[in-house]
């Protein structure tokens, strides 16, 4: 059985008002004062959240899972249609359980699937065998295609494989490892690759380990060159403590809209192009706060303006509370380009946290918003900002309680929670606080601005 067979049966045994404990993929036999008790249905309800999860838990290799499925929906339908909040619910908690699994397994996949160049009837082809823990072919596949779309390529795994032929992309019936025969030249161009990208600075061990389950091991070229790897880390740090980092070049004294100008061109960073756009700073040349950001978002990114889309509603609505106007400030990000990746059904980008390496190409752009706005006051909002001008690590929880002074870029700097640290709170209590904090910090940021100086603060 399948999810889309499963759902058929389903929406059928439902409409006949079938329980669980009768229904076809039980493991109990049916009873007779089951089918006295049915309670037909005219119309199922299906609620999204659960055609959201449920694939992923059609895909978990576990036997209970289709009777899982059918007792959460007909809960859904016969108890409570909100039962999924319902955390502390045995149906519910496996079924996130499974759902985190299946998940955790399709990231591996994405990760983890090495092809290999072969030649068929003179034709370029790629091919990869990937072992996966769950039945996930169908919904991890579809990534490549999205990757690799300019190269016809297959995927095998155990249980399934995947076939992308340039047009449409089929599914068939897996293949053992020890069947799988492959020529070799694509691992050494892959090595190649990983040899290039292999930080010596993050090695840690146990780490990789962790993340590279040895069962991917036997199919990854790159775990050969693991031990040669680490002989070499003395001296690829030397080398990398050495070697000129990419950073934006930007012409001495020009003024802010030159920079905007001159940044629209800017590619030092990979995500430049698949951005829409640089999203520059804007505000009044002199104001005399700052507001730095991370990086745009995807609204954004479209818009072309800073902090206009959900963190920038919410920390639109804090200084609207405290009676500012956003207009008064000028606002920029440590990075300009959107940073993304596509979701597993390529429908949506993803956010992706700017890099180190991403925020010191960025920060010349940064440096010389700062030197031509001469903010008096900077409030850095989140870990990116506060980073890129601090020039190191720092917890927000601890740095908001006092203002750096001496600074090379401003005589005052108030590090602060971005305002999506409030939408992604723990929980609501979270959220409050982190938004009285946010609001208390940029209300201390401003007066600090407007105080006459010396400033009346510590
Ligand atoms: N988040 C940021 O850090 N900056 C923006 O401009 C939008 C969202």
């Amino acid at each position: 059985m399948n999810w889309n067979q499963w759902r058929e049966k389903a929406r059928k045994q439902l409409m006949d008002g079938i329980a669980p404990a009768e229904a076809a993929w039980s493991e109990n036999p049916a009873f007779e004062f089951a089918v006295m008790q049915r309670k037909p249905l005219v119309k199922p309800v299906i609620p999204k959240e659960f055609l959201d999860i449920a694939p992923l838990i059609a895909a978990a290799r576990d036997p209970g899972r289709w009777n899982l499925l059918y007792r959460l929906v007909y809960r859904l339908n016969h108890e409570n249609n909100h039962l999924l909040n319902i955390v502390t619910d045995t149906d519910v908690r496996r079924a996130m359980d499974l759902v985190k699994s299946v998940r955790k397994d399709i990231h591996k996949m994405h990760a983890f699937v090495r092809f290999k160049k072969i030649i068929i009837d003179g034709q370029e082809s790629y091919i990869a065998w990937h072992k996966t823990e769950h039945l996930i072919m169908e919904l991890g596949a579809p990534f490549f295609m999205r990757r690799f779309s300019d190269k016809p390529w297959s995927i095998f795994s155990p249980d399934a494989s995947a076939h992308w032929n340039l047009k449409e992309l089929t599914y068939a019936k897996g293949m053992a490892e020890h069947e799988f025969k492959h020529e070799d030249d694509f691992d050494e161009v892959w090595k190649t690759y990983y040899k290039s990208i292999f930080n010596p600075a993050r090695l840690n061990l146990k780490m990789m380990k962790q993340e590279m389950s040895p069962k991917y091991w036997s199919s990854m070229p790159e775990t050969a060159l693991i031990h040669e790897l680490v002989r070499e880390v003395p001296q690829r740090l030397q080398m990398m403590a050495t070697a000129p980092q990419v950073r934006a070049e930007v012409p001495k004294n020009i003024s802010v809209d030159k920079m905007k100008e001159l940044s629209k061109k800017c590619s030092v960073c990979p995500w430049a192009q698949h951005a829409t756009q640089t999203v520059f700073g804007e505000g009044p040349l002199n104001a005399k706060i700052m507001i730095v950001g991370e990086q745009p978002g995807s609204e954004e990114d479209i818009a072309g303006h800073t902090f206009v889309g959900p963190a920038g509603r919410v920390f639109s609505e804090i200084m609207k509370e405290l009676g500012l106007k956003r207009e008064s400030a000028y606002i920029t990000n440590a990075v300009k380009h959107y940073k993304w990746t596509p979701s597993e059904d390529g429908k949506a980008r993803i956010h992706k946290k700017p890099s180190g390496t991403d925020m010191h190409a960025c920060k010349p752009w940064l440096e010389a918003e700062i030197a031509a706005v001469k903010p008096k006051v900077i409030i850095a909002l989140g870990a990116t900002a506060a980073t890129s001008i601090l020039g190191r690590l720092v917890k927000i929880n601890e740095a908001r309680e006092r203002i750096v002074q001496n600074n090379s870029f401003a005589p005052n700097i108030i590090i602060s929670w971005h305002p999506s640290a409030i939408l992604r709170a723990f929980d609501k209590n979270d959220a409050i606080e982190k938004r009285a904090q946010l609001k208390s910090d940029l209300e201390r940021a401003f007066l600090l601005a407007n105080a006459p100086s010396p400033s009346p603060y510590p």
